[in-house]
């Protein structure tokens, strides 16, 4: 995103990532999860739970170690995703994956070990003047989105799905699991750090569930129509490995009305939150722009 906020929150994340993980024995481990963590992205899901903290009053030194664990699950989730037991990817970010650099077994154990090193990180960096009911409740929200009621179960119904016929019930859980959760855990730690009320953390739910849809579906299309270049991954995978889609189930025209209509949701939820944040709209509205240059 254009946004200097945007830039300077993305800034604090990647100084952080960097400091919160040290190359000490058995270095192989470290090196490898450095590698994933610090290869670039956009730090989309840190960045919103900064700015959702930001938004109802906590400070960034409260959030920081939150923010830097979600996007370490994030990585994780991506590391998984590309093994040739998965996906089978060889790029990601515009680079090598994580086991193409260095071998299968590591690439697994680089995930797991992210997978527990995160909310440790949680425990041990958020400062002691946060009350820990608040860090205990981003403890289990992290738990939720990292596991059987998130991102594992998400995938494996994805990887379960090719190369069949699916129902629309069966997509919606697909993207739901795998990736709307992990972007509710994002914007509602944020809000829960900062003591936010109970309906604005519901309302705050249901726009992630909108944005975090929009945003698989975005990237489905992307999938069929973008560039290596632009997306640093490679473009035609999900045909090839005849992944069930929006797009493969619906077509792409009606895959990008649905994009807009829950862009168009997630708007609307904004605007009954009072919610003027430069960065939350940003993301959809760069998700409304994307897409209009995808066709
Ligand atoms: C990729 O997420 C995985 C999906 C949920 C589609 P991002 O597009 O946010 O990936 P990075 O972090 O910018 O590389
Ligand atoms: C991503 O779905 C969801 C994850 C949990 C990583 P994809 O498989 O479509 O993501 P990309 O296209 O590889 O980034
Ligand atoms: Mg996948
Ligand atoms: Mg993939
Ligand atoms: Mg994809």
């Amino acid at each position: 995103m254009e946004s200097k906020r945007y830039n300077d929150l993305k800034e604090i994340i990647n100084k952080s990532l960097d400091s919160y993980i040290d190359v000490i024995y058995p270095e192989k481990l470290y090196e490898s999860m450095r590698y994933s963590v610090l290869a670039g992205g956009k730090r989309l899901r840190p960045v919103l739970t900064l700015e959702t903290a930001s938004i109802y009053g906590a400070e960034t030194e409260k959030v920081l170690p939150s923010a830097c664990a979600i996007e370490m699950l994030h990585c994780q989730s991506l590391i998984h995703d590309d093994l040739p037991s998965m996906d089978n990817d060889d790029y990601r970010r515009g680079k090598l994956t994580n086991h193409k650099v260095y071998g299968e077994a590591v690439a697994i154990l680089a995930g797991d070990a992210l997978l527990s090193y995160a909310p440790k990180l949680i425990i041990d960096k958020t400062p002691k003047s946060v009350a820990s009911e608040r860090v205990i409740r981003v403890l289990r929200e992290f738990f939720t989105a990292a596991g059987t009621d998130g991102i594992i179960s998400g995938q494996i119904v994805d990887i379960d799905s090719e190369k069949k016929q699916i129902t629309k019930e069966t997509l919606d859980y697909i993207y739901e699991y795998k990736t709307a959760r992990l972007f509710k855990l994002a914007i509602k730690a944020g809000a829960i750090l900062a003591g936010a009320e109970e309906d604005i953390i519901n309302k705050l739910n249901m726009f992630a569930q909108y944005y975090g849809t929009a945003f698989q579906i975005y990237d489905d299309i992307l999938d069929v129509t973008s560039t290596f270049e632009k997306i640093g991954k490679t473009p035609g995978k999900d045909i090839k490995e005849q992944k069930s889609t929006y797009v493969s189930m619906y077509g792409l025209n009606k895959a990008k009305e649905q994009v807009l209509f829950l862009c168009r949701q997630a708007y609307d939820i904004l605007k009954e939150l009072d919610i003027n944040s430069e960065i939350l709209t940003g993301v959809v509205s760069d998700i409304v722009k994307g897409i209009d240059k995808c066709f």
